[in-house]
């Protein structure tokens, strides 16, 4: 690894220690006082970039904690390191590759360099390919074995390979053709393809079968089972030329499963799964919106990438959210911090960012392989609002956990509803975004409830604390260019989260044990013979039960 590390432990960093101290002095503030004491704060603590505002002043923060966090961001390396990923170092050191998911949307004819190769070029052809694909489907031109256009597009992957595309599809649907059915298997329980594809007639089906490696067991079993599928209603295995198209980093393994790599849409080791949005992964987005939308998507990603790189830390929003974010987790240990869309179209947007941040930053070695002595990544969930509003607010609100929360809106509204004399959904809709984080920052009082005449006795039940902090980004409409914004801001919010934990945000070794562990059990269910377990005893005791009752 070349990119310069940080001072020292980050305990030991006086930007840390000073935090610590900090710390004591503030965390009884509350946002009643800050704001009174304060009255430009809603304005002062703001930061624009890449066409997202970002309202930051109803944070448990004062100006000393926000320098004092810039400094821990300065003494960690925070922008060495940043600089090293955009420069194609290899700083995925546990798996010696570089992280250049940026290089993903570099605009033509720049230059980022890997191994002192411009893979500019590459990425570009690869997309200009894939533009081609998708129109020739668009425009019915390609045809399915039968010689009928294709209708329906099912993109078969998981995790990264998953969550990016339909986060991204159901996000943009609004700009889709809706003459094409979209759909998304991921999950190896039969019942996700077989729901999938039920109503589906194969003739004019394609399915996209994403895969960086072309070895998850979930996507090759719905892959081979959508394969069995297809021919069990066409007869002729060179249907699957037509009917099945790649997106992989394994030309061999495509080949093996029987895809023509003609029809393989290629990316590189240097893009992570859970950054791959920007790849060819998202061929199944781009037939959906078409290529023009596709590559404002990128210019989106593009455009929060510059704004991370260029602009001062201080107004720099990836910085801000990644410190604000560590500031709770490590100071305030909380726990869990919750994503909430005010945008029914972004209903995917939590999910998706559970991968990107809990895959990334769920570690608990630093680089050189330590234990840490501090927290790393918190539980990231969510949903979008109001239906949040009607289910678990009530524990944000008045239950003991300190949950920092992103609230997310746009300016606009994509499908205007006024009916009547009643107030337009969108304001219906926004007016809760703002509702919900003035009271979850200034609450109620005691005296406050008790002067509107409720019994002393209830009086405990009905007040509100307050002062539980929110982020609130606002946009001024949903197009695909503020989506790729969106989901830079969080990409970069995590690595500067990782950097500063000195853990390594780009591998996932955590998720192979339960990998090889079920290699092994699945051929244990498959024995004809009662099989000799060598497993613990609550293992080996539902095995058995399995075996015995799964008919
Ligand atoms: O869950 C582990 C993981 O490796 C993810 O990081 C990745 O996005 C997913 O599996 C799918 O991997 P692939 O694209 O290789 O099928």
């Amino acid at each position: 690894m070349t990119s310069p590390a940080a001072a020292g432990p980050l305990t030991q960093l006086p930007a840390w220690r000073a935090l610590q101290s900090h710390f004591r002095e503030v965390e009884g503030l509350h946002l009643r006082d800050l704001f009174a004491s304060d009255p430009a704060r809603g304005e002062r603590l703001t930061a624009e970039g890449a066409g997202l505002y970002l309202d930051y002043s109803k944070n448990r923060v004062t100006d000393e904690t926000l320098r004092l966090l810039l400094n821990l961001a300065r003494e960690a390396g925070v922008d060495s390191r940043r600089d090293a990923m955009f420069a194609g170092e290899r700083i995925n050191v546990t798996e010696n590759r570089a992280v250049l998911h940026t290089a993903l949307r570099a605009p033509r004819g720049s230059e980022v360099l890997v191994d002192g190769r411009n893979v500019v070029p590459e990425v570009h052809e690869v997309l200009d390919r894939m533009a081609a694909f998708a129109d020739s489907v668009r425009s019915g031109e390609w045809l399915g074995f039968t010689g009928r256009p294709i209708r329906n597009i099912v993109n078969i992957g998981i995790g990264g390979s998953d969550l990016g595309p339909v986060m991204a599809y159901e996000a943009l649907k609004f700009y889709s053709r809706r003459d094409l059915t979209l759909r998304f298997v991921s999950n190896v329980d039969g019942t996700d393809l077989t729901e999938k594809t039920r109503d589906l007639d194969p003739e004019e089906t394609l399915f996209i079968v994403s895969s960086k490696t072309f070895t998850t067991q979930e996507t090759m079993a719905n892959a081979t089972s959508a394969r069995a599928w297809l021919l069990g209603a066409l007869g002729d295995d060179a249907a699957v030329a037509r009917h099945f198209v790649a997106v992989s980093t394994n030309a061999e393994g495509v080949s093996k499963f029987g895809i023509d790599t003609n029809n393989m849409f290629g990316f590189w080791d240097w893009v992570g799964g859970r950054y791959s949005v920007g790849s060819a992964i998202g061929l199944s987005l781009m037939i959906a919106v078409g290529p023009e939308a596709f590559r404002e998507f990128l210019a989106g990603l593009h455009d929060m990438d510059e704004h991370f790189r260029t602009a001062p830390p201080e107004r720099n929003l990836p910085m801000l959210t990644g410190l604000l974010g560590l500031w709770y987790r490590d100071f305030f240990d909380a726990q869990t911090h919750a994503v909430l869309p005010y945008d029914q179209y972004l209903m995917y947007f939590p999910a998706y960012l559970q991968q990107l941040d809990m895959e990334s930053n769920g570690k608990h070695v630093t680089l050189d392989g330590r234990n840490v002595d501090y927290q790393t990544g918190p539980v990231v969930w969510g949903q979008p609002g109001t239906n949040g509003q009607h289910a678990f607010y009530q524990l944000i609100h008045q239950g003991t956990s300190l949950i920092p929360c992103d609230f997310i809106g746009f300016c606009q509204t994509l499908n205007p509803l006024h009916t009547g004399s009643q107030p337009p959904h969108h304001d219906l809709l926004m007016a809760n975004v703002f509702a919900q984080t003035e009271a979850l920052a200034f609450g109620k009082t005691q005296a406050e409830v008790e002067a509107e005449g409720v019994a002393v006795g209830l009086a405990p039940h009905r007040v509100f604390e307050g002062n539980r902090p929110t982020n609130t980004i606002l946009a001024d409409r949903l197009t695909p260019r503020t989506l790729g914004a969106l989901i830079a801001l969080y990409e970069h919010k995590v690595f500067v989260q990782g950097a500063i934990w000195n853990i390594n945000s780009f591998d996932q070794w955590g998720v192979e044990l339960g990998k090889v562990l079920a290699g092994k059990i699945v051929p244990e269910l498959q024995a004809q013979e009662e099989p000799q377990l060598s497993h613990d005893s609550s293992t080996n005791a539902l095995i058995r039960r399995y075996r015995d009752r799964r008919g």
